[in-house]
């Protein structure tokens, strides 16, 4: 449970934990390559812990080199040379989609069985959408969840042919596993996206010695190329960052520093968007090993207005949506987030969630089959939000709390915060008492 009282005045300073998608994806390759990488600030977060985990189910050593209360966590991970052995009992992904497609990628290219499994809202989401192209690529899934197309799924695995595969949705997740398989067939593999989506797979197989070749919106991979071990330093969260952009971009005479944040621009939409709003906002990029952009963020506070969020915009803030609808009820005038249908399909109906929570608060908003339109400028009102079990929407609605002018919002189901954002209550008190919030 977290109740969340209203904000004395913001701090100064705080650090996110690692990136969620690069911790994914770090687990993965180095696991993959031919020898040892250092991977350092991997998010300790049950998603990535689970993917490491698996991983390990999978024969790869890791060794922990440094943990800190809620990250950094260092690891020092041994690769396979891209020769997995066959995993002892299930690979549980718990909540995350992310881990499940993205190793269901590398499943499918593997000479055993295996079976994937998760939670309650994990076994509700898409599995077609990787099976598909997958199953194209020769390996065989059967879906044994009680919904179709859902998990467990049990993956018979083998000598994959190389794809060409026109993605009919925007998704990182499906790219991804289509480029991991496409790592071990013989020739040349091939992934159309409809919109651009986060590219940290791309960035991070350079990393590790492997070139992407990039054409347009085709994205292509030959197989059989060995990743060759790096060590990789994981950017912190741009994600994690945006509850307090959103923070500090509403409340007026606030200067907060993010520090050591990823800004790819796949991932940094909410920043053009938040400008928009009114909000002033600075990156400070610094030197940094590896592909992936690492910086500062400085956001000064003010008064928002409400904006359209564009088509080609909503990929590269999909994950932001619940918080910037925050940002939003907070903004003077009409805010709208459309095309985002995707949201329906995330660890619980987004779209669904965040329009009954702000409704609950006092919010007047219009919901859409993909998406919603928000009138800004009322002021909140304290309430009991369902988080259905997913992190992001208890975040977002614990930001929300802050700018109560009185009483204090209530999250019961809070645990789920897990999943992304270990130390996150943490950093709300600080943040909220005019403290420094790091993690070390
Ligand atoms: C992710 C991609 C996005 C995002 C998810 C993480 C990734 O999902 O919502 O939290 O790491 O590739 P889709 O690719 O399904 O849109």
């Amino acid at each position: 449970m977290l109740k969340v009282r209203p904000l004395e005045k913001l701090g100064p300073v705080l650090e996110v934990p690692g990136d969620k998608s690069c911790s994914h994806r770090a687990a993965i390759l180095a696991g993959l390559s031919d020898g040892e990488c250092t991977v350092t600030n991997f998010l300790p977060s049950e998603d990535c812990l689970n993917t490491l985990h698996a991983m390990e189910q999978l024969g790869v050593k890791v060794e922990e080199l440094r943990r800190g209360p809620w990250g950094p966590l260092d690891l020092k991970i041994q690769g396979t040379s891209m020769t997995l052995s066959a995993p002892e009992g299930d690979i549980d992904c718990g909540n995350s989609g992310t881990g499940m497609r993205l190793l269901a990628g590398v499943l499918a290219a593997q000479d055993f069985e295996s079976r994937l499994i998760g939670d309650a809202s994990l076994q509700s989401r898409p599995m077609g959408r990787v099976m598909k192209p997958l199953g194209e690529m020769g390996a065989n899934f059967v879906a044994e969840g009680e919904k179709a197309g859902c998990a467990p799924l049990r993956v018979k695995g083998g000598s994959v042919r190389p794809l060409r595969y026109r993605m009919p949705v925007a998704s990182a997740q499906v790219k991804s596993a289509i480029l991991l398989a496409g790592l071990f067939a013989d020739g040349k593999t091939t992934v159309i996206q409809p919109a651009v989506t986060r590219d940290h797979t791309e960035r991070m197989l350079s990393d590790f010695g492997i070139e992407c070749e990039f054409n347009g919106d085709e994205i292509s991979v030959v197989g059989g190329q060995m990743p060759e071990a790096t060590d990789i330093q994981v950017p912190g969260d741009f994600s994690s960052s945006a509850f307090w952009l959103v923070a500090a971009a509403a409340s007026e005479g606030s200067n907060l520093r993010i520090e050591n944040v990823g800004l790819n621009p796949t991932r940094t939409a909410l920043l053009t968007v938040l400008r928009r709003m009114g909000a002033k906002i600075t990156t400070e990029e610094q030197d940094h090993s590896g592909s992936e952009p690492i910086g500062d963020i400085i956001v000064e506070g003010g008064v928002l207005r409400g904006t359209e969020i564009l088509p080609a915009e909503v990929p590269n803030l999909i994950d932001e949506v619940p918080v910037l609808a925050v940002a939003a009820a907070l903004a003077e005038g009409k805010t709208s987030i459309r095309n985002a249908k995707e949201l329906r399909v995330k660890e619980t109906d987004r779209i669904s969630a965040v329009v009954n929570n702000l409704r609950a608060i006092g919010v007047e908003v219009e919901e859409f089959e993909d998406g919603m339109v928000i009138t800004g400028g009322r002021p909140l009102q304290a309430a009991e939000i369902e988080s259905h079990g997913d992190h992001r929407i208890a975040m977002a609605f614990a930001i929300a709390g802050l700018f109560l002018p009185e009483g204090e919002m209530v999250i019961p189901n809070s645990a789920c915060i897990a999943t992304s954002y270990p130390g996150f209550e943490d950093s709300l008190e600080a943040i909220r008492t005019g403290k420094e919030a790091r993690l070390s």
